[in-house]
């Protein structure tokens, strides 16, 4: 965290911009989305906003045209899908009509609290180094906020670190910005499992470019009301999809990227079990009464009163229930959260 960013920012770079939001059954956020993304300072004329909804059953694309009535001076492009194949495959037909050379995908559920959150993104891609920019997110209201801060507090900085080391092999959908063309050389997104920005972003650096998560772009997310372990699950399941397709590279990585994508296939895929083989055994020890065993069970117990230790531990069970998932369902159309 110590490290210098060594970014080259040239200040005042503008390119043409294509935001893209993709969007199921989000009647409810979508108009202020809308609204948010429109009060960027960035100059009208150099972005364009293409909507992508895939057969939402709520009104979603009606607000949308509405909305796109109202705000006459906004280039808005709506894409109808009639049938749902799930958000990357949405994400690879919007791309097919961007003319922007700067592509920002930005989820619904999601503000960006900056009004000049697309100016600094684009400064930062002015650095020919840099391929991809993403956001550390702040949790907002609804959910369980406590437990996702804690997490938060915790990943963000792994996130920062990271990208200031080389490259996050983790991207966020709140905001995840990419040169378009090195975009379209690695394929797009893929449809074929959930978490499309992360395998974008670290087939981005794999190819030698930088992907960071810079920490002055603030993105806020909504934690769901109901099923917050259902959503985490889902999240890790990518996550594990995402990392899984990632282990044959780790040889071939660029050596700046080579430790970092390691570690967190190690991170992803390994320790969690770690986490279950070691509790077995201690549980198991201490049915024969190995004093050692015992200690170390009361020690992790009482070590469960330290937040950051509980938030890690659950985020290891929340990888182990992913990965058990994962054995019948990839979860690539999964289901939308009341939030
Ligand atoms: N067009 C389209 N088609 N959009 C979709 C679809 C789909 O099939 N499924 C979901 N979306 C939209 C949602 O409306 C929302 O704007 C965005 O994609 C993200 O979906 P959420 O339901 O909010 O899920 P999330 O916040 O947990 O998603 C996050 O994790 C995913 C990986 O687990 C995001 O960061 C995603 O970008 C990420 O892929
Ligand atoms: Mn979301």
């Amino acid at each position: 965290m110590n490290k210098p960013w060594n970014v080259k920012q040239i200040k005042n770079y503008k390119h043409k911009v294509t935001i893209i939001v993709p969007t199921y059954n989000e009647a409810k956020l979508i108009r202020e989305k809308l609204d948010n993304i429109a009060a960027q300072s960035y100059p009208r004329e150099l972005f364009e906003l293409i909507v992508i909804d895939s057969a939402s059953s709520d009104g979603t694309p009606e607000i949308v045209k509405e909305w796109a009535k109202e705000h006459p001076e906004i280039e808005l492009k709506l894409i109808q899908e009639s049938v749902r194949q799930g958000m990357a495959y949405a994400l690879n037909k919007a791309l097919q009509v961007a003319t922007g050379e700067v592509v920002v995908v930005t989820d619904a559920d999601c503000k960006w609290l900056d009004k000049r959150t697309l100016e600094e993104v684009l400064s930062l891609l002015s650095d020919p180094s840099i391929g991809a920019v993403t956001c550390p997110k702040i949790p907002s209201s609804n959910g369980p906020i406590e437990i996702e801060k804690s997490y938060r507090d915790f990943y963000n900085v792994v996130r920062i670190a990271e990208s200031k080391a080389w490259a996050t092999p983790i991207f966020h959908g709140e905001l995840a910005a990419f040169k378009k063309s090195l975009l379209e050389e690695v394929g797009g997104f893929p449809a074929f499992m959930g978490s499309g920005e992360n395998y974008a972003a670290t087939l981005i650096a794999l190819k030698g470019y930088r992907a960071i998560a810079f920490e002055k772009i603030k993105c806020s997310e909504i934690i769901p009301k109901k099923d917050y372990h259902k959503w985490r699950i889902r999240r890790a399941q990518h996550l594990i999809q995402h990392f899984t397709k990632f282990i044959r590279y780790t040889g071939t990585a660029p050596e700046r990227f080579k430790l970092i994508l390691l570690a967190n296939v190690y991170l992803h895929l390994v320790n969690p079990w770690l986490l279950v083989a070691a509790m077995v055994m201690l549980v198991y020890e201490s049915v024969t009464v190995a004093p050692l065993a015992i200690a170390l069970l009361l020690l992790g117990a009482f070590s469960l009163l330290c937040k950051p230790y509980r938030t890690w531990i659950a985020m290891q069970l929340y990888l182990v229930a992913a990965a058990v998932r994962n054995l019948w369902t990839k979860d690539i159309l999964w289901e939308k959260q009341v939030k």
